[in-house]
């Protein structure tokens, strides 16, 4: 009996020493394409509010695991992710079918430029996210710094069709009654979603927006200026690309964790 467990040790998968197994606690599908889980948390894991951290399952004895922005508080007790599911993709046509019990593998070392200490001071933010984009946002909006840091913080979501759009409506919903944030939150954030291939209250890109200017007349602020503002980007490259040129072109530094600057960027966790 000791040895054939001995054998099962010896001969069973090898995690890698970067990673811990939690279990899942639970599972959100929110579309046939979006879903959140929720993870324990290991007391080691600390993590700054924006930043991401590699997660996965071991697939046929070898660890598969891509990066996933933390969706919850670096507060919280357990682990928030966002994901996609794409049909073929190697790991989340596995991860999407996950239940609670089931075993992770999550990284030791969480990283990421989306942190407030990469921007340089300012009085307004601008959370900039599409798609799955909005999760490392998630964070950010229930950590009281952010709102100490700037008196207005404007959470954009922009997703191809409504629906996508329920996951961010509703961690933004449940932020009055947030243990830290609630009094604080509701009085300065806002919250404006659009969609770009179904009709809905706001409909575009946000590059279009922003470019236009119809986004600020909507919520009915002043345009980007680079004396008060500070961005965060977070969706996929081409986004990323778009509106760094725009921004650029307004005379914004990309920063990151040596050399702050008026804008970070990180790319949405894409599995293609
Ligand atoms: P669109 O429907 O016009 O492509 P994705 O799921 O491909 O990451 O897209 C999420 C959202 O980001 C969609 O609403 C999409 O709009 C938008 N998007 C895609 N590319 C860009 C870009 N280069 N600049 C701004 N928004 C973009």
């Amino acid at each position: 009996m000791e040895a054939a467990r001995l054998m099962e040790v010896v001969e069973g998968p090898v995690l890698p020493k970067s990673v811990t197994e939690e279990s899942v606690l639970a599972v959100h599908h929110w579309t046939d394409e979006l879903f959140t889980l929720r993870v324990t948390r290991p007391a080691s894991f600390r993590f700054r509010s924006g930043e991401f951290a590699m997660l996965g399952l071991m697939v046929e004895g070898r660890p598969l695991l891509r990066a996933y922005s933390m969706a919850s508080p670096s507060w919280d007790d357990g682990l928030d992710f966002f994901s996609i599911k794409v049909p073929d993709g190697p790991l989340t046509s596995r991860l999407q079918h996950v239940a609670v019990g089931d075993r992770l593998l999550l990284g030791r070392k969480p990283t990421g430029t989306l942190v407030l200490d990469a921007l340089t001071p300012g009085r307004r933010l601008f959370l900039l996210g599409t798609g799955t984009g909005m999760a490392p946002f998630a964070s950010l909006i229930r950590d009281p710094e952010t709102y100490e840091r700037y008196d207005e913080v404007v959470l954009t979501h922009t997703c191809r069709n409504v629906a996508d759009l329920g996951y961010g409506a509703s961690m933004v919903d449940a932020l009055g009654d947030d243990p830290l944030v609630g009094e604080i939150a509701p009085s300065k954030l806002t919250y404006y979603a659009s969609a770009t291939r179904e009709d809905f209250i706001h409909r575009g890109r946000i590059t279009d927006l922003i470019d236009s200017g119809r986004i600020f007349e909507d919520v009915g602020v002043e345009p980007l200026a680079l004396e008060s503002d500070r961005v965060m980007l977070c969706g996929s490259q081409d986004m990323l690309d778009d509106l760094s040129t725009l921004l650029e072109g307004h005379g914004f530094t990309e920063g990151n964790h040596s050399e702050p600057g008026h804008y970070v960027i990180e790319k949405a966790f894409v599995e293609k």
